[in-house]
């Protein structure tokens, strides 16, 4: 915005009134409906005054060319956490909703420079390892296995039931877990996305990761952990265990998203009715219009400096909204020339999603087997009733109810998945299996019926 230009005014009802000039992107008004706060911002220029959660400031950028100048110049913008001046000068509450996401931790998404491409160099290459086929094959039988559980009630909740467990199963095969570590990987990571007890479960994600790594050194498989602890980077086991923790973090949340925005718009919006073939096509216009990391990649400004026609200083937090990029006026014009490579879905610079072949495949895979076995499933409430869930990283259905004609029972147990690409099933260790003091947890029920 110029010096001339008069400050936008929020439309009547927008909270912008009441969060000392910052729009806030954490109410259950922007998850209503972020493209209105887009069009909004964009009224600021290429850059506006966000509130992630009270009391944390940033500056979003919207615009797409601005976007790409931040996320491709890292010499000047760094991703090194610790350079958050508002964090370590003691003005963010520890226990605010955002600093999971945002405070600083030794994996390569907050690593600068050689430091950074060693680190990615070695996630990189170990996640170009896995065999695509087997891939393909390990996310149908988990799907199998998923679809198992509701196809006989003719109801479930694609978000709950389906699009949050798929990832984290598929990670659990990916990374070689056996039972009773998967289990507690399982109930980690999802406490800490559900933000219940989230303490306990970082404690139960982190310790279960070591374990694992501690298992894969004496015992190595065929597998994303031995291949990391193989790779000529010699990562050591705590570096070993946050990349871990990063593939998990990064992958399972915005998979999880891309699963549901998918299917939800194959469900909502009949120019996809199911014909085979419109599965990618849905994916790609959900990856332009409603990406699952909307907005992301945190970055400080190395020193002070004009950016974008402001100033800006050093250990200022900066993010990129690549949902109002990816929709304002500059994009609009590459997507109807047919380019399918421009958005910022994945990112794009040095920090870019290094697994987006692997994601997209688990997600064509998940939603073309569900629609596969469940050829008549349809929104069972109006569209307009469905929520999302609040908070400015992620866009996330928070349920997707459906129904459809119910499986007769036994039908979808009955059919068995096949193994023959997976080492056999260790027997389960029911004591340690959720970090609850439960009996057995999800990862061995479904490693028992996987090889019953
Ligand atoms: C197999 C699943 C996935 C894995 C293992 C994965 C892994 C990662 C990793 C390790 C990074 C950090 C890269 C770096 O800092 O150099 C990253 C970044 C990113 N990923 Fe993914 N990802 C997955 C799926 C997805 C999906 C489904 C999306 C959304 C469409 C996504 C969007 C992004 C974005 C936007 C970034 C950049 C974040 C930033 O710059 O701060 N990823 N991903």
């Amino acid at each position: 915005m110029d010096a001339h230009t008069p400050a936008p005014v929020p439309p009547p009802g927008c909270p912008a009134h009441g969060s000392g000039g910052r729009v806030p992107l954490h109410g259950p008004e922007f998850a209503a409906d972020p493209q209105a706060y887009y069009a909004y911002l964009r009224h600021y220029g290429p850059t506006a005054p966000v509130e992630l959660a009270p009391g944390v400031g940033a500056t979003l950028v919207t615009d797409y060319a601005t976007a790409l100048h931040l996320l491709q110049d890292s010499g000047s913008f760094r991703k090194d956490a610790r350079r958050w001046r508002d964090f370590a000068e003691g003005r963010i509450p520890p226990d605010s909703p955002v600093v999971p996401l945002l405070a600083y931790r030794p994996n390569c998404m907050f690593a600068d420079g050689a430091e950074h491409l060693r680190l990615r160099q070695a996630v990189t290459d170990s996640m170009a390892r896995v065999d695509t086929r087997r891939l393909s094959q390990s996310t149908e039988n988990i799907s199998d296995y998923l679809i198992a559980q509701f196809a006989s009630r003719g109801s479930a909740d694609l978000v709950g039931d389906y699009a949050k467990q798929l990832p984290l199963f598929v990670f659990n095969e990916l990374f070689g877990c056996p039972a009773g570590i998967g289990d507690r990987v399982l109930f980690g990571i999802t406490g800490m996305f559900d933000g219940v007890n989230a303490e306990k479960a970082t404690e139960v994600l982190f310790q279960a990761v070591g374990e694992l790594v501690a298992l894969k050194r004496s015992r190595p498989g065929e597998d994303v952990t031995s291949w990391l602890m193989q790779h000529p980077a010699q990562l050591g086991d705590e570096e070993l265990v946050h990349q871990l923790a990063l593939l998990l973090g990064a992958g399972a949340e915005p998979l999880r998203n891309l699963i549901g925005n998918t299917l939800h718009r194959l469900l909502t919006d009949d120019r996809y009715a199911y014909e085979g073939g419109l599965i990618d096509e849905a994916l790609d216009d959900t990856l332009w219009d409603n990406p699952p990391m909307s907005n992301y990649a945190p970055h400080y400004p190395a020193g002070d400096m004009e950016f974008a026609g402001q100033k800006v200083n050093a250990g200022d937090l900066l993010l990129v909204s690549f949902a109002a990029a990816n929709t304002g006026p500059a994009l609009t014009a590459a997507r109807q020339a047919g380019s399918n490579r421009a958005h910022l879905a994945w990112s794009a610079g040095p920090h870019a999603c290094p697994s987006k072949e692997p994601a997209r495949q688990i997600t064509v895979t998940a939603v073309e087997h569900l629609l596969n076995q469940l050829p008549d499933v349809e929104l069972a409430v109006p569209e307009d009733s469905l929520t999302w869930r609040p908070g400015p990283f992620n866009r996330a259905l928070a349920t997707l109810p459906t129904r459809f004609t119910p499986a007769a029972p036994g039908r979808a147990q009955a059919a068995r998945p096949r193994t023959d690409h997976l080492p056999p099933a260790p027997a389960p260790q029911p004591d340690q299996a959720t970090g609850r003091g439960e009996r057995s947890g999800v990862w061995s029920q479904f490693l028992t019926w996987l090889t019953r």
